[in-house]
């Protein structure tokens, strides 16, 4: 901890019981040393700043909650709102860029959610992770008096960080395209790691290989097929559990095409031209001619491969947010013209943080397969270590011995995602921003972090390389479990909107 004077004094002057935790390493957030303390989610106090119109507020909410962003605008009564960023923030005198505790002796104006009052005690971080406070309510509902403070209802449960006595997510489901390329450590911490950790923890998953979406852009039928295996592959070789979830291919349920065909008629051409793949397409002068149908109706296939399984969450990139809401769109529009509440209206699950968003090794774009600034995860040792040593880092810094930048510095992200020595990854930063380390060491030690990481995943996959049999197996076993739940669906949506009735002969032959 940082045992300057003003520290213990701002402690000292609290004038209410609070108890230090050591966690005995550095964690880059709160939410993992909560996790190594065994302390739970509900329990962690995330301190948030937010541009208005007027200035900055810090918000108080709880680890285990997302803040509803649409609603706090309306409480703030302002028509601008955005998280602050670390950059912003340490501009502001923040230190680090970084909210801690010490954070609320500023002259911000402070909300607080009223979840925080709920539970009988909060614990959140001081100057670093290596140390938390923890303080009981009452104390902290006084302390929290004196410096002025305005209760509003603003969040809803995130679903990827509940208790494990809490869990309130029951069917999980997502797809991948298999477009080609290799999986990427972005793919990794966005989508396919929080896949496999909910596995465990719902009462059903869905997981699929999208081959029908992969046509707008793979029509090479050898491609695809390689694809598709090697898709399969990557997720076992990462965790996934086929007796936990379902693993198939989306063609092999055919009522994927039968709810796309139907709910199209819910959605305006409009909402479809504002979809980021199809505009995005579009600002890099391709013209009508050169966009397949395929693309423009993608979202809407999507949705149909959502709402087929009722999901009440879709585990996904922060990319793939748009495209879960419009099915919630749709859903809502389907359900309005037949009066029921028929589809769930699904939730996006996008992790928190750098993982949400994993930023490429050019430091400028997303990661992406098709932007190759990736690193990648089964690749040979070789292609791994050139991904990492060309990656972008700090423009600014020329020598080894001028001080670096860490904040938002692709390098240190990385680390932050991937290497699970905490203390190396602290002493690196340290001296980094001290100018202390070279570029070359910094990222040395990421190929071995990454070596570390990810040796079991490798090694499983070089066993079971080119096994189709595996894959295939896995495919037919997953199609038999989610046919049995889409055919159920189409046969509802069916009936619903007048198609199944005693004049159809559809089941007949
Ligand atoms: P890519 O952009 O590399 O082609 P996909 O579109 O196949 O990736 O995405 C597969 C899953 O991985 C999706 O859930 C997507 O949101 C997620 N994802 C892709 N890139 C990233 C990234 N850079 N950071 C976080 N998640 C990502
Ligand atoms: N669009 C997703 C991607 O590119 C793949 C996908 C297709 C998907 N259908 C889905 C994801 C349904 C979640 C739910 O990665």
């Amino acid at each position: 901890m940082n045992e300057n004077k003003k520290v213990k004094e701002f402690l000292d002057n609290l004038k209410i019981k609070y108890r230090i935790i050591d966690v005995s390493k550095e964690f880059s957030c709160l939410t993992d040393a909560l996790r190594f303390l065994n302390i739970k989610y509900r329990y962690g106090l995330k301190i948030l700043a937010y541009k208005i119109e007027r200035g900055i507020i810090l918000l108080l909410t709880r680890e285990d909650r997302s803040v509803d962003e649409k609603r706090l605008k309306q409480i703030l009564n302002v028509n601008f709102i955005e998280e602050a960023s670390n950059n912003e923030l340490l501009k502001l005198g923040f230190p680090n860029g970084k909210l801690n505790f010490f954070s609320l002796k500023s002259k911000f104006e402070i909300y607080v959610d009223s979840v925080v009052f709920d539970v009988g005690k909060i614990v959140t971080n001081l100057d670093s992770n290596r140390f938390l406070i923890e303080i009981e309510r009452e104390e902290l509902e006084r302390f929290l008096k004196d410096l002025g403070f305005r209760e509003i209802e603003v969040s809803f449960p995130n679903p990827l960080l509940q208790d494990s006595d809490n869990i309130n997510i029951k069917t999980v489901l997502s797809g991948i395209t298999p477009s080609g390329k290799a999986l990427h450590i972005g793919n990794y911490y966005g989508a396919v790691k929080p896949q496999m950790e909910l596995q465990k923890v719902v009462d059903r998953s869905y997981y699929f290989v999208a081959d029908l979406h992969a046509l707008t852009t793979v029509q090479k039928k050898e491609e695809l097929e390689e694809c598709i295996i090697n898709n399969i592959l990557d997720f076992i070789a990462l965790g996934l559990d086929p007796n936990k979830s379902a693993y198939f291919r989306q063609s092999d349920v055919p009522a994927h095409c039968q709810l796309a065909i139907v709910l199209a008629n819910y959605i305006p051409f409009s909402f479809l031209k504002r979809m980021h793949a199809f505009k995005d397409k579009l600002e890099k002068g391709a013209t009508y001619d050169q966009i397949n149908m395929g693309l423009f109706n993608y979202p809407i296939l999507m949705a149909a491969d959502i709402l087929l399984y009722k999901p009440d969450g879709v585990p996904v990139g922060e990319d793939q947010r748009q495209h879960v809401e419009l099915s919630r769109d749709i859903a809502e529009r389907f359900n309005d013209t037949y009066g029921k509440d028929f589809f769930p209206l699904p939730e996006p699950l996008i992790q928190s943080g750098f993982s949400a968003k994993v930023i490429g090794t050019d430091g400028k774009r997303k990661m992406s397969k098709s932007l190759g600034n990736v690193i990648g995860i089964f690749e040979e040792e070789e292609i791994i270590k050139q991904q990492i040593m060309s990656c972008y880092t700090d423009p600014n810094r020329i020598r080894a011995t001028d001080p670096g930048n860490v904040e938002g510095n692709p390098i240190f992200i990385y680390h932050d995602l991937i290497n699970d020595d905490k203390d190396e990854v602290c002493d690196l930063k340290r001296r980094y921003e001290e100018g202390k380390v070279g570029d070359v060491e910094v990222k040395e030690k990421l190929f071995k972090a990454h070596m570390r990481t990810f040796s079991s995943a490798r090694e499983k996959r070089r066993k079971i390389a080119g096994n189709k049999d595996l894959a295939k197996d896995i495919l037919c076993e997953g199609a038999k479990k989610a046919r049995e739940v889409a055919e159920k669906s189409i046969d509802e949506v069916y009936e619903i909107i007048g198609i199944e009735n005693e004049m159809s002969c559809r089941k007949m032959y």
